[in-house]
């Protein structure tokens, strides 16, 4: 199979595997990230296989929605794509990139980097900021049955990922949480670039949301 091939097979997988996933983390969520993907790549040093597999498949099977299992994802990745006789060193590096989208960076030295991770993680973060970022945040805390805000309830900035993950707080704390991080997390310039856009906008959704809350109310910051 060609580079074409593969992909199409690919994006034909992907969408029957995510056809009832929650509005998120859905083929479109998968979509935008190949597209941003691809976008960032053009500017970048990377192998064009790999970073448009582990767009397509980085969230195969999410362990959010699949007990905490992380293996899930890896294990479907290379049934799928050794079905498709893609070779095993493209394999390796695109459940690398599975296994590795999620890491939270911090004080911790990553355990893997890659040129191809640098720029799905990149092309995923962005899709968790500015519009579609909050559409698909109040998306998931619906899901979730979270409350939209609580003036009583302040983001929790430490967090572990044990917390983070059983967290009910309320969707705007995702914002202080999470979402308004990301764009100093960025690995590429492209990435940091469109991050900025995407940055101020949702600075510009919260000062109007507290606004329409009424004047008396605790902002965070
Ligand atoms: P990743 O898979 O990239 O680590 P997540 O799966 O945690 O990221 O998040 C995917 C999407 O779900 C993002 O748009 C994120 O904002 C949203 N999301 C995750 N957790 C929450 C939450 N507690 N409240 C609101 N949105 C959330
Ligand atoms: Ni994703």
């Amino acid at each position: 199979m060609n580079h074409d091939e593969i992909i199409a097979a690919t994006v034909a997988y992907v969408k029957e595997e995510l056809r009832s996933a929650e509005g998120g983390h859905d083929w479109w969520h998968i979509n935008r990230v190949w597209n941003n993907a691809k976008l960032i790549a053009a500017s970048e040093e990377a192998d064009l296989l790999v970073v448009e597999l582990g767009a397509l498949l980085h969230d195969i099977a999410d362990s959010k929605f699949h007990d905490g299992d992380e293996e899930v994802g890896p294990a479907r990745a290379t049934a799928f794509l050794e079905s498709l006789q893609v070779p095993p060193r493209v394999i390796e590096a695109v459940v690398n990139i599975i296994r590795y989208i999620s890491f939270k960076g911090g004080n911790k030295k990553a355990a893997y980097t890659s040129p191809e991770l640098a720029i799905v993680q990149d092309a995923d973060r962005l899709d968790a900021i500015g519009a579609i970022g909050i559409a698909r945040a109040f998306n998931y805390g619906g899901f979730k049955n979270r409350a939209i805000y609580d003036p009583g309830i302040a983001p929790n900035l430490s967090l572990t990922k044990e917390e983070y993950k059983k967290s009910t707080a309320p969707t705007i704390n995702h914002f202080y949480e999470k979402l308004l991080r990301l764009k100093d997390r960025m690995n590429t310039a492209t990435g940091r670039q469109l991050a900025a856009e995407r940055h101020a906008y949702m600075e510009g959704f919260l000062e109007q949301f507290y606004k329409e809350w009424g004047g008396f109310t605790q902002r965070f910051h």
